[in-house]
């Protein structure tokens, strides 16, 4: 990361990504606000606090809003999974968010659907350093190179899961309050937004509240499903092989980075 960053916020949207990350934290402690549990320390010499988002929108934002509030930490990683929609987005590949929508917002005929009311915009961005930064890092830690070499991805066997070399991509994702699980689905957001990359359910919440504080932020998701009639039954055997260890390798290397 470009700016040195004082304390930082991490969110993992899954149990299998949060506990990855306390097993290498050496001194947490457990806060409890709003019903969330808060872990405070240090990762590779940098304060973090650690927390799981919570499932949907409303979820994501209140967690946001409590680490920006009472933890002032001065900026925010999100690290999940999420389902591909763009044509070359494969199950492995991993998303890193330049932009992010509300799929599901729709003040229309009061506004145009997808604007966010007040803000005048659909699309938020992080911080362009930021993503950038983020995206050569990730592709860093997945390239052939270091995949080969083992290391934090050692236990990661992607011939035995049918999988083949992550690519990684940097575009839009979209988020909404639904688990998107069918072909017509994935076929009526990619005609709405054709742009979009991935389906999740809390980044543009997350993006939202970062940018009402001022705050930067990175959203970074490893595909687990492509969205379709199979994407239930994929999931919960790619984030224990993959997802998990991505999402630490990852986090660990943004931190060392500095
Ligand atoms: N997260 C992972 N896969 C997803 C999907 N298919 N829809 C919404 N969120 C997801």
């Amino acid at each position: 990361m470009n700016k040195p960053a004082g304390r930082i916020g991490i969110m993992a949207a899954m149990p299998e990504e949060l506990q990855a990350l306390l097993d290498v934290m050496p001194d947490e402690s457990l806060e409890r606000r709003a019903g969330r549990e808060f872990w405070v320390g240090h990762l590779h010499g940098r304060e973090v606090v650690v927390v799981l988002s919570r499932i949907g929108k409303v979820a994501a934002a209140t967690t946001t809003t409590v680490l920006l509030s009472c933890y002032g930490v001065d900026q925010i990683i999100f690290t999940g999974v999420a389902g591909g929609l763009g044509a070359g987005v494969r199950v492995g590949d991993v998303v890193v968010a330049d932009a992010l929508i509300q799929h599901d917002m729709d003040a229309s005929p009061l506004f145009p659907r997808f604007e966010l009311p007040g803000q005048g915009v659909s699309a938020l961005a992080p911080p362009a350093a930021l993503t950038t930064s983020v995206r050569d890092t990730v592709e860093q830690v997945l390239s052939p190179a270091a995949l080969a070499a083992g290391g934090a991805l050692a236990d990661v066997h992607l011939d035995a899961l049918g999988l083949s070399q992550p690519r990684v991509h940097q575009g839009l994702i979209i988020s909404g309050d639904q688990f998107i699980h069918s072909a017509q689905a994935c076929r009526d957001l990619t005609q709405a937004l054709p742009a979009a990359l991935a389906v999740e359910m809390e980044g543009a919440a997350v993006a939202q509240v970062c940018h009402d504080f001022g705050v930067p932020y990175a959203v970074i998701r490893t595909i687990s499903d492509r969205a379709d009639d199979d994407a239930h039954i994929d999931f919960p055997r790619f984030i224990e092989a993959v997802a998990r260890h991505y999402s630490l390798a990852i986090v660990e290397a943004l931190l060392k980075r500095g």
